[in-house]
């Protein structure tokens, strides 16, 4: 495990500073450093006390907790585990009778620009209907449902009435493949589908339906006994009679009015698969009641929400972004959020500064990868540059997903933020739930390309493979000291993983984040320096290297061998690269190309596009040392284009390495 080292360089070169606007800083909800220290203060001086009040003030409990931690079971750590509540009363219930229930709660804007728009009570009605139809087709508290839906409102209603019931939602975003909705509805044990019939994204049909019609053919799921389907376009799919049934039939006749199921606090709210070190993704699973305050919390903090924000979160509901600060944190904040169908170039590469303009939105918060692409079209095509739009109302930007480059960030600051808005460069992860470690932007000094300090109570550290503490300046192992309330509970189906991959024995029972990361010197801020598992970051979308590889080797009539490395890319972060060993031969020439494009093809198939190599090249054999382990780090070098100065003494074929540095 090791940290990059020239990302550390730049940690240490970076010295533009940018203190809160004291206008900003000065109405905002933790208002410069001192609040910000004495909030760090209190969860020190009583860590319990310090999350007990902030659930009692933030929630609605139907039962109040008596026991805020229990580590008795670590590190399967419980919270507030007597109490109980219910999310969907928390983020839509709890508004109705104040000002908040007359409020838009969502501004949807459709891929052809449609917009529409719903109030907080429009919303709780909505979400009613659609539970009273979930339990029409006897969906009950604790069974599992798959939701693999376009970013829609719809898609949002579909998460708040499994949450209402009580029912555990898994959402699977729209890219990915037949074959992964498959192995996810057998992991959930999924008994109901919920999906559309197509999606729209950039002007284009995409079918949803047929996918799932796909992953259910082979009668391996034997769990599902219904599939819901969302028309969302006027072209027809093919319908299962008695398994499948259109949103209009199954919300027919159905009341608006659904009371909450009242659920314990660890009760599982969602499943979310993500890629983990081995082929398999893993199933993380959030409670209710700690996931849901810090979604709150964070939203307020982060975000500084007040109540006129109009909040716009990008991600799609199939990412934790997208539950996070979509489905869940702006709705239990009471915040206006817009909701946006498509892509952010269709129908140009301007849309989303269009939509600030549209909408007056006042927070934006979206990827490095979309900042980065939307820079390249706006130096190509100045029609599309954010200068062409009103973007007076925004007063916050943020980033998610992967770090963001100091230029980037200076363009984002510049053209986007006017230079008048911070950014809040928020580190997070799947399994934290929420942000961990981000600026608060009345308060922290912001430096470019650095997700600066930890939230209050989260107690982030770097330490080297033995846990012990690793002084500022010198990169090492993110780990997160103490349990906290939105941290992942257990991997579902597979808690020995849960315990290997995220509480390594020598690691002293720390949260082991999978990133490397270091502090600067004079503030010590934190800087985070990308995986050191065997994830790719490619686009903010998490891939594992074994999982492409996994995909690869399937394709037996063709592939004996494969191994797949991140190499860095200007736009997408990292790029996939796969070298590959066919069981025919080294291909050259035309037949390479043909056959790059079929096995890419193929990893579509398995996973979805969004895990198709970039570069795909041909050898004999992969570079291995003498026991037959493949030499990921000479692999690395060559997809970066680098000569290999490396120590290559153990390799044993070391002819191989001039072979694989070719490109097709
Ligand atoms: C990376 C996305 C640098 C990191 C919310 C992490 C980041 C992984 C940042 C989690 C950031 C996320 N700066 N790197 N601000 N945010 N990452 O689970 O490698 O899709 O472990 O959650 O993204 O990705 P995930």
């Amino acid at each position: 495990m090791s940290a990059s080292s020239s990302a550390i360089e730049s940690v240490l070169v970076e010295n533009r500073v940018f203190p809160p606007p004291p206008a900003f800083a000065q109405a905002a909800r933790i208002s410069g450093m001192p609040a910000y220290q004495a909030l760090c203060a209190e969860a020190e001086a009583d860590y319990e006390g310090f999350w007990a009040r902030l659930a009692r003030e933030h929630l609605d409990w139907n039962k109040p907790f008596s026991q805020t931690l229990d580590r008795s079971n670590a590190p399967f750590f419980q919270w507030f585990a007597d109490g109980e509540l219910n999310a969907s009363a928390n983020c839509l219930d709890r508004h109705m009778g104040t000002p908040v229930e007359h409020k838009t709660a969502i501004v949807f804007e459709a891929d052809d620009g449609t917009v529409t728009r719903l109030s907080y009570r429009e919303l709780l009605e909505r979400v009613g209907r659609f539970a009273n139809a979930l339990k029409a087709q006897g969906v009950q508290k604790g069974d599992r449902v798959l939701i693999y839906m376009p970013m829609t409102v719809e898609g949002v209603v579909a998460m708040q009435a499994c949450a209402r019931i009580g029912a555990t939602h898994s959402v699977v975003f729209g890219g990915f493949s037949a074959k992964a909705v498959q192995e996810r509805i057998i992991d959930a044990g999924a008994v109901v589908v919920i999906t559309a019939n197509y999606q729209l994204r950039g002007g284009k049909e995409l079918p949803l339906k047929a996918i799932v019609d796909d992953a259910l053919a082979s009668g391996e799921c034997p769990s599902v006994r219904r599939v819901l389907v969302y028309e969302r376009t006027a072209t027809a799919c093919a319908m299962t009679p008695g398994r499948d049934i259109s949103f209009d039939e199954a919300l027919a006749g159905q009341s608006t009015e659904c009371a909450p199921v009242a659920v314990g606090a660890e009760h599982p709210l969602f499943i979310l698969y993500t890629s983990g070190s081995t082929g398999k993704p893993k199933g993380v699973q959030h409670s209710t009641g700690g996931y849901l305050l810090w979604a709150k919390l964070s939203m307020e903090w982060t975000f500084d929400l007040r109540a006129d924000d109009i909040f716009w979160c990008t991600a799609d509901i199939g990412w934790i972004t997208g539950h996070t600060y979509v489905a869940y944190g702006p709705l239990a904040a009471g915040a206006t959020q817009i909701v946006y169908e498509g892509v952010p170039t269709y129908p140009d590469a301007g849309r989303f500064w269009q939509m600030i303009e549209r909408h007056r939105c006042t927070i934006f918060y979206t990827a490095p990868t979309a900042i980065r692409s939307l820079i390249k079209a706006a130096e190509a095509d100045a029609a599309v540059h954010p200068g062409r739009s009103d973007l007076s109302s925004l007063r916050l930007l943020g980033s998610v997903g992967e770090p963001i480059n100091p230029e980037a960030w200076m363009w984002y600051h510049r053209h986007v933020g006017g230079e008048r808005c911070p950014i809040v460069d928020t580190f997070w992860q799947t399994e934290t739930g929420g942000h961990v470690i981000t600026p608060l932007p009345g308060a922290t000094p912001l430096v470019p390309g650095s997700c600066t300090l930890p939230l209050p109570g989260i107690t982030a550290a770097i330490v080297d493979e033995m846990g012990n503490d690793i002084a500022d300046g010198t990169g090492g192992i993110l780990v997160i000291k103490k349990p906290w309330p939105s941290m992942i509970r257990n991997i579902w189906n597979d808690p020995e993983r849960f315990k290997k991959s995220y509480f390594p024995e020598e690691l002293k029972g720390y949260y082991l984040a999978g990133d490397g990361a270091v502090r600067s010197s004079d503030r010590s801020y934190f800087r985070i320096t990308g995986r050191i598992d065997d994830v790719l970051n490619v686009s903010g979308h998490r891939m594992g290297t074994m999982e492409i590889e996994s995909a690869l080797v399937a394709k037996t009539d063709l592939v004996a061998e494969a191994a797949v490395v991140g190499r860095p890319d200007d736009v997408t972060g990292e790029a996939i690269c796969a070298f590959v060993v066919l069981k025919r031969g080294r291909p050259t020439g035309e037949e390479a190309k043909q056959l790059a494009k079929e096995l890419r093809d193929w990893v579509a198939r398995e996973i979805g596009p969004i895990a198709k190599p970039k570069e795909i090249r041909f050898g004999d054999n992969l570079p291995k040392t003498r026991s037959g382990k493949i030499m990921r780090r000479l692999l690395r070098a060559l997809a970066k284009g680098e000569a290999i100065t490396q120590d290559t003494s153990t390799l044993e074929n070391p002819a191989i390495l001039e072979q694989l540095a070719e490109k097709n």
